[in-house]
């Protein structure tokens, strides 16, 4: 029988593109979402990629009653947890939303699990709980530690979930530290940011795209005097399609061994935002204009992962570089030249 698997925030940019890698790989995904940080069509568009329907709940995570219910409809195989907010800028001036919205969220969802009998979760983590890690790249083993609230947040769901794998033994966790997704689906239907909403978006690829199609004058480049060759960030960017196979291999691995893990999902390649300018103004042909400003609270210099036990738990390895990163960002903007 298909696998039924609940994606929460799952009408998101991550969460989107795994439902379709998911429905490849012959699971039946089912989203749950709030539609806080994503477009209302997002279902109809994966309709339209996957050929199939598409059941989505509009549900908020911090709606007990309603969480009860999607639960009580299907009989889930396993969770994929996306839904959180995510601005780290944000997240420094309200860390009591962050709190509510992303810690209280998973106590719900964790809650549901339990009173289901849903045994099963990946875990949308991130490299930010290495806080300023001295160790690069950065494996598994590192101290953790977090810069600002958003990376709390994302340090307390791992502590939390391996805690409840204490309380309960037959829980298999998946806990999946992304680095810097970046890209979108070749086809262009999936964004990286909503079309609409309030939220600019704080991730570099959708800004170099907006100033590359000119609703941006110009990119803000935060810090230029960080310890690093060219005195920019440096972090490892990872395809989007890449990012999205991890977490079916993350998945299968559940099912397949009932063994926890905890791995780090990056390429053990760091590229500067310097580079990253440079290798997005080759995709799309035209210059983009940039800016140096002081570093963002929170934000740390150099960042990229060491795979190798993603390698050896999961079979993981990233397939793309930053080239095909760059081009099929570009792609989405629907300037791109078609034949390239
Ligand atoms: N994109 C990145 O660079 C990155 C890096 C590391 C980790 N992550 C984590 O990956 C996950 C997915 O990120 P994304 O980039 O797809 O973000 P996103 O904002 O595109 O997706 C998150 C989705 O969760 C939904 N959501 C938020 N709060 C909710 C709630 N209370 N109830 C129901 N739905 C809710 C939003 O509407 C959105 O669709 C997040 O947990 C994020 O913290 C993202």
């Amino acid at each position: 029988m298909t696998q039924k698997i609940l994606l929460t925030g799952g009408a998101g940019y991550i969460g989107a593109h795994t439902f379709v890698a998911l429905h490849e790989a012959g699971y039946y995904p089912v989203i749950l979402d709030n539609f806080a940080n994503a477009d209302q069509d997002t279902p109809a568009r994966l309709a339209q990629l996957t050929g199939r329907k598409v059941d989505c709940h509009d549900c908020d995570l911090m709606d007990k009653a309603a969480l009860d219910a999607v639960f009580e409809e299907h009989d889930f195989e396993a969770v994929i947890h996306f839904a959180a907010l995510k601005a780290v800028g944000e997240s420094v001036a309200k860390p009591q939303m962050y709190f509510d919205n992303n810690t209280g969220g998973l106590i719900n969802l964790m809650g549901a699990m339990e009173k289901h009998d849903v045994k099963r979760i990946v875990f949308s983590s991130s490299a930010t709980v290495y806080g300023d890690a001295e160790q690069q790249p950065i494996p598994e083993t590192a101290p953790l530690g977090a810069t600002n609230p958003y990376g709390l947040t994302k340090l307390m769901g791992e502590m939390m979930l391996n805690q409840m794998q204490v309380a309960h033994p037959d829980w298999t966790i998946g806990i999946l530290r992304y680095f810097n997704p970046a890209g979108v689906h070749t086809s262009g239907l999936l964004y990286q940011s909503p079309k609409s909403g309030n939220n600019p978006p704080e991730n570099l690829m959708p800004r170099l795209l907006e100033v590359a199609v000119g609703t941006r004058p110009h990119l803000m480049v935060f810090g230029s005097d960080y310890d690093t060759p060219d005195g920019t960030g440096v972090r490892d960017y990872i395809h989007i399609s890449d990012l999205c196979r991890g977490h079916v291999l993350s998945l299968d691995a559940l099912i397949r061994t009932n063994e926890s893990h905890t791995v780090n999902l990056g390429t053990g390649t760091g590229y500067s935002v310097l580079d990253m300018i440079r290798e997005f103004a080759k995709a799309c042909g035209r210059e983009v204009p940039f800016e140096m400003a002081d570093r963002r609270p929170g934000d740390v210099g150099t960042c990229y992962a060491d795979v190798t036990l993603a390698r050896e738990v999961l079979g993981f390895e990233a397939e793309l570089g930053l080239a095909e990163m760059c081009i099929d960002s570009w792609r989405e903007s629907g300037q791109a030249d078609p034949t390239t």
